[in-house]
């Protein structure tokens, strides 16, 4: 038997899994004490060897929707459950990949530690930020099997005119394996710029000055959209290359310091995110990409 298990950011997807998997699902009890400490319970008397997924996405407060998935799946194998396989849509930190500077915390691995220690066995996560992560590296930081599958193409077919006649566009170096899943499938043109960031909410970005853009539709697609300063710029640089129509994509749209404005000033032909978060821009469904890899594990 299997059963989804849906926590506080994984409220808008934990149902629409359960139901294409025709399982059952629970969601589960959560309220902050006066003190803030987190209380959690799994409204279930046991999980008898059940495979339960646990669908959490560590956006808004990312220490707390952390340590709510890290305390539901403890609890769901101290209940009893053979196999807890956690959906991580937004998995949070994984910008912090290396030290950087001397004395930095590696965020992503005490990340990946806390969720190996939870009694994790396997892991789904969307487009998550892979910068400096290679293939098999990904497996041997969290010590359990980890899919990480993208909604690029989805994102590709909802702009197909754009990726069929235009240029897809990551906005730095990393961004082109983006700009390429999206562009596949209509043997679109894609390519990348080069980012540099200058501070939290400051890039500089440059463009490979042998491609021409004018006059052609774009189509930028990133794996966040936090502040939005990436998108900005981004978008600054295509208008003075003097493009024609510019769209945006963003799997996990944070959307953080009133970014949703600053991108609305911009008057982008259009503006998409999946649902790995809720966000009033969202115009694909992860549902069915996660579905189909669920149906490879269960
Ligand atoms: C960084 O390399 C990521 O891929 C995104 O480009 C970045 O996180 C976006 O952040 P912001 O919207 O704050 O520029």
């Amino acid at each position: 038997m299997t059963v989804v298990i849906g926590l506080s950011g994984g409220e808008h997807l934990y149902q629409k899994i359960a139901d294409a998997l025709s399982i059952n699902s629970i969601k589960a009890e959560t309220r902050f004490f006066p003190d803030g400490e987190l209380y959690l319970r799994l409204p279930v008397e046991n999980l008898n060897k059940e495979d339960v997924l646990i669908v959490q996405s560590l956006y808004g407060q990312p220490n707390n929707k952390l340590i709510e998935y890290i305390f539901a799946a403890k609890t769901a194998k101290d209940l009893g459950a053979h196999r807890v396989i956690g959906i991580i849509p937004y998995l949070s930190y994984a910008r912090q990949d290396r030290r950087f500077k001397p004395g930095e915390a590696i965020s992503l691995k005490i990340v990946a530690d806390m969720i190996y220690n939870s009694g994790t066995d396997q892991l789904i996560v969307v487009d998550m930020h892979l910068h400096r992560v290679r293939g098999s590296e990904l497996e041997s930081i969290f010590k359990i099997p980890v899919s990480n599958v993208t909604a690029m193409p989805l994102f590709g077919d909802l702009f197909k005119d754009v990726v069929k006649n235009g240029i897809v566009i990551g906005p730095d170096d990393e961004a082109i394996e983006f700009a390429k899943a999206a562009a596949t499938k209509y043997n679109g043109k894609y390519t990348n710029f080069s980012k540099t960031r200058l501070g939290d909410r400051e890039v500089n970005i440059v463009a490979d000055k042998t491609i021409d853009f004018s006059n052609k539709d774009v189509l930028i697609v990133d794996d966040i959209i936090s502040t939005g300063g990436t998108i900005i710029t981004a978008v600054k640089l295509l208008r003075e290359l003097n493009v024609k129509d510019i769209y945006v994509a963003t799997t996990h749209a944070l959307l953080v310091e009133g970014a949703l404005d600053k991108l609305k000033n911009l008057h982008l032909k259009d503006l998409a995110s999946s649902n790995t978060v809720p966000s009033p821009i969202t115009k694909v469904d992860i549902t069915p990409v996660i579905v189909e890899e669920l149906k490879k594990i269960i």
